[in-house]
């Protein structure tokens, strides 16, 4: 199989004068995406607009500040009442708003960043219907050893993915480190801009992640279906290291090819 880069999602990018990306997208016709809201200042008009992401921890609140930056409306939830988020949301993501997970899982593009061994308190129903980014690992010094994982021989998204049934789930996001995210984001176009790969079975929601990985600063790679994320999971090569785009295909293609061991 070969790995393909997403062309920015169909989408012309340019640099504003304020640094944000401003998007031209032809594609992403989403479904079920919340209602046209006029353009802010930042952003011209996309049908990207707003993210929602379920977990307000190390990953979750670096998504949300990159993705502030890129000029996205950003609706943060997690497990508890709004009030109980609402002041260390305001301190820790400016910008942000803090919502019940009804609200998060509404938006255009939703990210689910809690520990995996958290993942059956998400509703699935809440999630039906959405493009859902698993950033999600299964790293058992950190997660305990799950029997869901364990004794699975699928990759840890298409099991999360099996649970969210109605989900169209796409495994990107989950290797590169949470503070890493924020540092490491360039402009498109930009030499040796670090690359993201992202997995998924439904080819319309990666491309609309693969625009928010841009957006984001970075060289969004097509893996192949969820299965293929197994390429960058934990102990992994892609997961180990910062790659360019040409470098990450090239692991990509390599962790493809069939084992003569
Ligand atoms: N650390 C990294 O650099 C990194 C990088 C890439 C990926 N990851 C992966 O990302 C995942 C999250 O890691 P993290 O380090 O961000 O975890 P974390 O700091 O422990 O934060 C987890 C967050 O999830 C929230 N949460 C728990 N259950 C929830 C639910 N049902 N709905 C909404 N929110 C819920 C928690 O809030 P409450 O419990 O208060 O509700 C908390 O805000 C892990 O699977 C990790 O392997 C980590």
């Amino acid at each position: 199989m070969i790995a393909v880069v997403l062309e920015s999602a169909n989408s012309s990018l340019t640099r504003t004068t304020q640094g944000a990306h401003h998007v031209n997208s032809s594609a992403s016709e989403l479904r079920g995406a919340s209602p046209r809201r006029e353009a802010s200042p930042r952003r011209e008009a996309s049908d990207l607009r707003t993210i929602g992401i379920l977990g307000a921890g190390r990953v979750g609140t670096a998504v949300a500040r990159q993705a502030l930056k890129a000029g996205f409306e950003v609706r943060i939830a997690t497990a508890k009442p709004v009030e109980e988020i609402a002041m260390i949301v305001e301190i820790v993501t400016a910008g942000a708003v803090a919502v019940d997970a009804p609200d998060a899982a509404a938006a255009d593009l939703v990210v689910v960043a809690v520990p995996l061994h958290k993942y059956r308190t998400l509703d699935p129903e809440l999630l039906a219907g959405r493009t859902v980014i698993d950033v999600m690992n299964y790293w058992s010094p950190i997660d305990g050893e799950i029997a869901d994982f364990e004794d699975d021989p699928r990759t840890s998204s298409e099991v999360v993915q099996d649970f969210l049934r109605g989900a169209a789930l796409v495994k990107t996001l989950n290797h590169i480190g949470y503070h890493d995210l924020e540092e490491d984001g360039r402009a498109p176009g930009t030499p040796d801009r670090r690359a993201l790969a992202l997995a998924g079975d439904h080819p319309e929601a990666k491309e609309l992640v693969a625009e928010f990985i841009d957006q984001l600063g970075y060289d969004p790679v097509d893996a192949g279906p969820l299965a293929a994320g197994r390429a960058f999971q934990p102990g992994t090569e892609i997961f180990n290291g910062s790659h360019t785009a040409a470098q990450l295909r090239a692991l990509l293609s390599t962790a493809s090819q069939p084992s003569h061991a």
